[in-house]
């Protein structure tokens, strides 16, 4: 049971709460705008080296910025006239109930940004009801995390070379509360980060988030001398536990066995690979390419959500990360098939800023979910259960070349199949090459831009060549 959220629903009405404020001379503490707290904690963290690590991608950072277009790319029709006065935002994803589809993404090592790390973070999530993912190279181990406060949990699992640890991890994680376990599978191997490589720095190999690995017995036993005797024998036995690059789907049915607890898999963007978790009884999917930090060239996580929505998103859970920025973005996500979005870099960045109050600010107010409750209220919906991929006009934002070419891109990923409105495609064109056919795939929609035009947008669906 978790303890219910102090600031509570309705994620909504803050505006008010700021204008109010501002009345009695009061302007908003941390920044509002999501792009100035970047920027503000990109200037202020006095460590080059954990700026790296958190703002970071792997490559040349293609997919970092891809995460981000492609939000972007898609903007939303609202409708309106709809009685918008109680906007419910509550939802249950894999029996975990929360007050807004938001959960917080895994990111290690969080005490490099702030001395309280994820003990802060876990409040900042409690005091406002939104589930928190703790990673496994956390700072602070599963069990202080959940002693720290009662919200709802889930524990990301990097599945280490031993199989009894991962055991335990997953073990200690159960007992102590946690509601789902996340396996992460797309950091089998080191992503190729250059900001790091400059820095030749790795928050673990420097003690950093290693918590839950020097307070587990197994990994204890796999050490000759306890920890305090001998840290850099223990980092060491780190390195040889952290990644498992010999992990292979028939290694799920061990996980499986493990936990009654639903498990989420984190890192797909393939249809099939959604389909395999779903042969192997695995609970959910989170489309993710990890923020853009493992391969770059990755397609956009968004990119890929629609066509794994479409393959298995009526059996399993579907959950987006890697670019989510604002309740408009957990609205484009929601109507493009995930049933809920995890937040990554933004609460990371309210850490840095100012400990607690910092994420809180992020979680409560400012920008996710604070902005949703608003987004939804112009999308004229009066809950989640409502929002459809017909508000979203999937057309371009920039030019009609990006739109085409994100079609391009889609269908060349891999689905066989991809959702688009009233396309039409040239002969000859690059696009034409990857599309077989084009049928209707629902009744039109009627839309108008302004008083003078009007038209329909006919739902179709794009077949791969
Ligand atoms: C500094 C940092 C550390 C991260 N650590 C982990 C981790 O320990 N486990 C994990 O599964 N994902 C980790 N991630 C990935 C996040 O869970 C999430 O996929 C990513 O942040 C989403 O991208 P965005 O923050 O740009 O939206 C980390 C991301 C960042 C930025």
């Amino acid at each position: 049971m978790t303890d219910p959220p102090a600031h509570g629903p309705p994620f909504a009405g803050y505006q008010s709460e700021i204008f109010l404020l501002g009345m009695g001379g009061t302007t908003p503490e941390h920044p509002v705008s999501v792009d100035e707290l970047e920027r503000l904690v990109e200037e202020q963290i006095a460590d080059p080296r954990a700026t790296a690590y958190i703002f970071g991608g792997a490559g040349r950072e293609d997919t970092m910025r891809a995460n981000l277009a492609a939000f972007r790319r898609r903007r939303i029709v609202p409708r309106v006239l709809g009685n918008v006065a109680d906007r419910d935002l509550t939802t249950t994803v894999l029996n975990t109930r929360m007050p807004a589809p938001v959960i917080l993404a895994p990111i290690g090592a969080q005490s490099i940004v702030h001395d309280e790390g994820e003990l802060a973070t876990a409040r900042a999530a409690a005091a406002v009801g939104l589930p928190m993912v703790l990673s496994t190279v956390a700072s602070h181990s599963i069990e202080d995390v959940a002693a720290e406060a009662g919200g709802p949990k889930w524990f990301q699992l990097y599945w280490p070379r031993s199989r009894e640890f991962a055991s335990s991890l997953v073990g200690r994680a159960e007992t102590a509360g946690y509601e789902a376990i996340v396996l992460t599978v797309d950091a089998s191997l080191q992503g190729w980060k250059p900001r790091d490589l400059e820095s030749a720095w790795m928050p673990q190999l420097a003690g950093v988030g290693l918590a839950n690995y020097f307070s587990d017995p197994v990994f204890q036993a796999l050490l000759d001398k306890p920890v305090d005797e001998d840290p850099q024998a223990a980092v060491g036995q780190f390195i040889v536990q952290y990644l498992n690059p010999e992990l292979s789907w028939d290694d799920l049915e061990f996980l499986r066995a493990e936990t009654e607890l639903p498990i989420l898999i984190k890192g797909i963007l393939h249809p099939e690979d959604a389909v395999a978790a779903r042969e192997r009884e695995i609970d959910g999917v989170i489309v993710s390419n990890h923020g853009g930090r493992q391969i770059d060239g990755e397609v956009a996580a968004l990119d890929a959500l629609p066509a794994v929505a479409d393959a298995v998103g009526d059996d399993l859970a579907v959950l987006l990360d890697s670019g989510v920025r604002s309740g408009a973005d957990v609205v484009k996500a929601l109507a493009l098939g995930a049933d809920a979005v995890l937040l990554g870099r933004p609460y990371l960045w309210g850490l840095a800023l100012d400990g607690e109050p910092g994420v809180l600010a992020v979680l409560e107010r400012r920008h996710t979910p604070g902005r949703v409750g608003d987004v939804v209220g112009w999308a004229r919906v009066a809950g989640f259960d409502s929002v459809s991929v017909d508000l979203i006009y999937g057309s371009p934002t920039e030019t009609l070349a990006d739109w085409r070419a994100s079609l391009e891109t889609a269908l060349e990923h891999g689905p066989d199949h991809v959702s688009a409105y009233s396309l039409i495609v040239e002969p000859g064109t690059a696009l034409a090459r990857r599309v077989a056919t084009i049928e209707p795939a629902g009744p039109a929609v009627p839309r108008a831009n302004n008083t003078l035009r009007a038209w329909a947008s006919i739902p179709v669906r794009v077949t791969r060549a």
